[in-house]
């Protein structure tokens, strides 16, 4: 019943270039998210820009292809994700709506795309990154958060669980892989939320980890905290990225970090008994996010580009 996961078909970055959609990737990148994995995590595809261009039209087709192959291979898919700050459409942002309006808009939103993919989503990140590092509602750069309040949240959580009551609804945040305010923050927030009987069943971290920074040594403790208050966790989005300037090869002991911070991410999960769910952010190289958004790094995820498995991927496999 263990899921371990890649986000796939990634992509979003390259908004102005034709954007690669899971049909025209190629034989390898389609065989390697067959043997590694058993979760798919649709990278973009169903992120408000992608599934919800314009107000009156939905593009599922990207989505749709990569939950059709994950059906194909016997893979669970995780969705990702229904109320964030951002990757939202310019329509939405700047359409200057009604607080009545938004409410609308979200709710249909939600019915529509997780009940297109009723029974085919084993898990939904319901809410992405709605808290900064202080443990403060982001709700100045949140649209809905802004306009709507934080009652919204509870309201996501119940349109999602009326549109697939089988769903397990996650929050899922980054920066709360350990004990810190954050973290805190999302426990007090789920355990408001379910003496208030919202559906809301774990706790998702993101697992966005680099060099040379520490392993926060508290994610199996921090993991552990919210199964003992009743929640599921899960680890969503794993990649641990290094410093390589001018774009430096890995060194032989970045990777044996990088290894170990794997190793240490996975034994956190299957150290508590509710973490059903261990996702990679990524494949290969030419595929991640990493040397986009932060310059000068590179080479997080667990296989080269050339998918020969990087110590990373042994590190995974031994733990597992
Ligand atoms: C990233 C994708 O990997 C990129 O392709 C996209 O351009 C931006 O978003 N936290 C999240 C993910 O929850 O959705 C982000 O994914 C990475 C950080």
């Amino acid at each position: 019943g263990f899921r371990v996961g890649a986000a796939a078909a990634g992509g979003g970055h390259h908004l102005e270039q034709d954007y690669p959609d899971p049909f025209t990737f190629d034989r390898v990148y389609r065989r390697a998210l067959d043997v590694h994995f058993n979760s798919l995590t649709p990278e973009n595809q169903l992120k408000w820009e992608f599934v919800h261009p314009e107000r009156n039209r939905y593009e599922f087709r990207a989505a749709d292809a990569i939950v059709r192959f994950a059906r194909e291979h016997d893979q669970g898919v995780r969705g990702h994700t229904l109320l964030w700050h951002s990757q939202n459409p310019a329509w939405l942002t700047e359409g200057n709506f009604t607080a009545d309006e938004l409410r609308g808009i979200l709710r249909d939103h939600i019915r529509t795309v997780v009940g297109r993919y009723k029974g085919k989503i084993y898990q939904w990140d319901v809410t992405n990154e709605i808290f900064d590092g202080s443990g403060n509602l982001r709700t100045s750069e949140n649209i809905w958060l802004r306009t709507l309040g934080p009652g919204v949240i509870a309201d996501a959580f119940r349109w999602a669980h009326q549109a697939d009551p089988k769903a397990k609804l996650f929050l899922n945040d980054f920066g709360a892989d350990g004990i810190n305010a954050k973290s805190d923050a999302y426990l007090r927030l789920a355990q408001e939320l379910r003496a208030a009987g919202v559906p809301v069943h774990g706790f998702a971290v993101q697992g966005h980890l680099s060099l040379p920074n520490a392993f926060p040594a508290t994610m199996a403790a921090n993991l552990k905290r919210f199964e003992d208050a009743g929640f599921e966790t899960a680890v969503t989005e794993v990649d641990v990225r290094m410093p390589l300037p001018g774009g430096a090869a890995p060194t032989e002991e970045q990777l044996r970090t990088q290894a170990d911070y794997f190793r240490q991410a996975l034994d956190a999960c299957l150290s508590v008994k509710r973490c059903k769910s261990f996702t990679v952010w990524g494949t290969i190289e030419k595929y991640s996010w990493v040397p986009i958004f932060f310059p000068d790094q590179g080479q997080a995820t667990i296989l080269w580009d050339d998918y020969r498995p990087k110590p990373a991927y042994h590190a995974l496999q031994s733990a597992l």
